[in-house]
């Protein structure tokens, strides 16, 4: 039942590759035509036959599946395209995130809240809905892997799309010296909105940017994400007072935003979803790496390490107290986080589940292998399969460049 995906596997070699599409060669914009002009947006019957057999093996009460797929296949013949039962919708966004081969955190894949919002399409009720699913996602410190599904493409009618990458960021401000404030990822991001009328944040190392939407083939739209909509964890260290003195913060939920959701042959490109944070994502890779916050030396040095030596291993000492401190704090603050000792055993509970199921669990180690501390974690030794399996999130190229503000001249 399950086959490759050519379209994503493509997909992803001309993000990894060198053929990322170079801006400037899409032809020029006019006002009245910002974005390249919508494709054909048919199901492909076999890809719509494919997931309805697949929700009906793993349906049995859904009933006959041959019922169904006639439906499907006069529903396709007569409007190019067909609608997924709430249930169906519900199923395929639990296994596209269950197929997501670089995510370390599948176990709980069935428990996923579906807000199917299929209905919404302008980038006002978009965005509301976006808001809506932050605060339904954190319940007061208790996050719940949730997605929000918005109308999906159609022959001629395009779903609105999310221009960011996640429904929180934080902005970068790039400074006169050259250096940045903030986020370094986003600095493209941030010059753009602003170049669109975004006057800025408090001017902080954490201002949330402002969701990007556009409907359609509409120009995109800008909204302020309200403050109360946003939960941050404030950094500080148990051991350390000094830690608290960096100011540093990062928010609770990560949301991703620019995937495309592809379901039996649909695509629904604005469908954000959420799980909790892993440290790691926070204090190895987010204030750590060399072109985000690049954190490592300052820590070093408070601590009093030696920085002229590669050979005192001040990086790793300096991130696994990094690490230290986003758990600590998360944890001080009643919101969830896991460490990556937990998460990895978790992983390998959902495969040997999956393996019992008679499933294929894909997985990139590249990806599943916590980013410190590899060796020490058990998902290290060993190997996967990596196929690529159907429903999926997928990056299509455009997102990947729209999340990062460079899409536009
Ligand atoms: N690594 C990304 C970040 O730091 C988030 C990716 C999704 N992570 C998750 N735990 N669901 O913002």
């Amino acid at each position: 039942m399950l086959t490759w995906r050519r379209s994503q596997r493509q997909a992803l070699e001309s993000v990894d590759g060198a053929q990322l599409p170079v801006i400037n060669s899409y032809p020029p914009r006019t006002a009245q035509a910002p974005f390249p002009p919508p494709r054909e947006f048919a199901a492909d019957e076999g890809a719509a036959e494919e997931f309805i057999r697949l929700f009906h093996a793993e349906n049995p009460s859904a009933g006959p599946v041959e019922h169904r797929l006639r439906e499907v296949m006069s529903e396709i013949s007569m409007t190019g395209t067909y609608t997924h039962t709430s249930e169906e919708l519900t199923f395929g966004a639990r296994v596209a995130w269950r197929n997501s081969a670089r995510c370390i955190g599948r176990l709980y894949w069935r428990s996923m809240r579906v807000r199917d919002r299929r209905h919404v399409e302008t980038a006002e009720q978009v965005a509301d809905e976006c808001v809506g699913h932050l605060r339904e996602a954190e319940q007061s410190g208790r996050i719940r892997p949730t997605i929000t599904v918005f109308a999906p493409d159609r022959p001629g009618r395009p779903g609105p799309k999310i221009w960011n990458e996640q429904l929180i960021r934080y902005a970068g401000y790039r400074e006169a010296d050259g250096s940045v404030l903030g986020d370094p990822r986003y600095v493209d991001f941030t010059e753009m909105v602003r170049r669109w009328g975004w006057r800025g944040g408090a001017g902080t190392p954490f201002d949330v940017l402002p969701l990007v939407i556009s409907a359609g083939q509409g120009t995109p739209k800008m909204f302020e994400v309200p403050e109360d909509a946003v939960v941050e964890v404030d950094l500080v260290h148990p051991s350390y007072p000094w830690f608290a003195e960096f100011g540093l913060r990062w928010h609770a939920i990560p949301a991703i935003s620019n995937m495309c959701l592809e379901i039996g042959g649909i695509c629904y490109p604005a469908a954000p979803f959420n799980g909790w944070y892993m440290g790691t994502e926070i204090g190895a890779r987010n204030l750590g790496d060399a072109d985000r916050y690049n954190l490592l030396e300052a820590v070093a040095v408070r601590l009093g390490l030696d920085t002229g030596h590669e050979r005192t291993l001040w990086r790793d000492h300096a991130l696994v107290e990094l690490n230290v401190a986003v758990l600590h704090s998360f944890e001080a603050a009643g919101v969830t986080i896991s460490d990556h000792h937990t998460e990895s055993r978790r992983f390998l509970q959902h495969v040997e589940r999956e393996e019992k199921a008679g499933r294929v669990c894909p997985a990139d180690w590249t990806w599943i292998v916590p980013p410190m501390s590899g060796s020490a974690t058990p998902v290290f030794h060993r190997y996967y399969d990596e196929a690529e399996l159907s429903p999926a999130f997928v990056q299509h190229p455009e997102a990947v460049e729209r999340g990062l503000g460079r899409l536009v001249n």
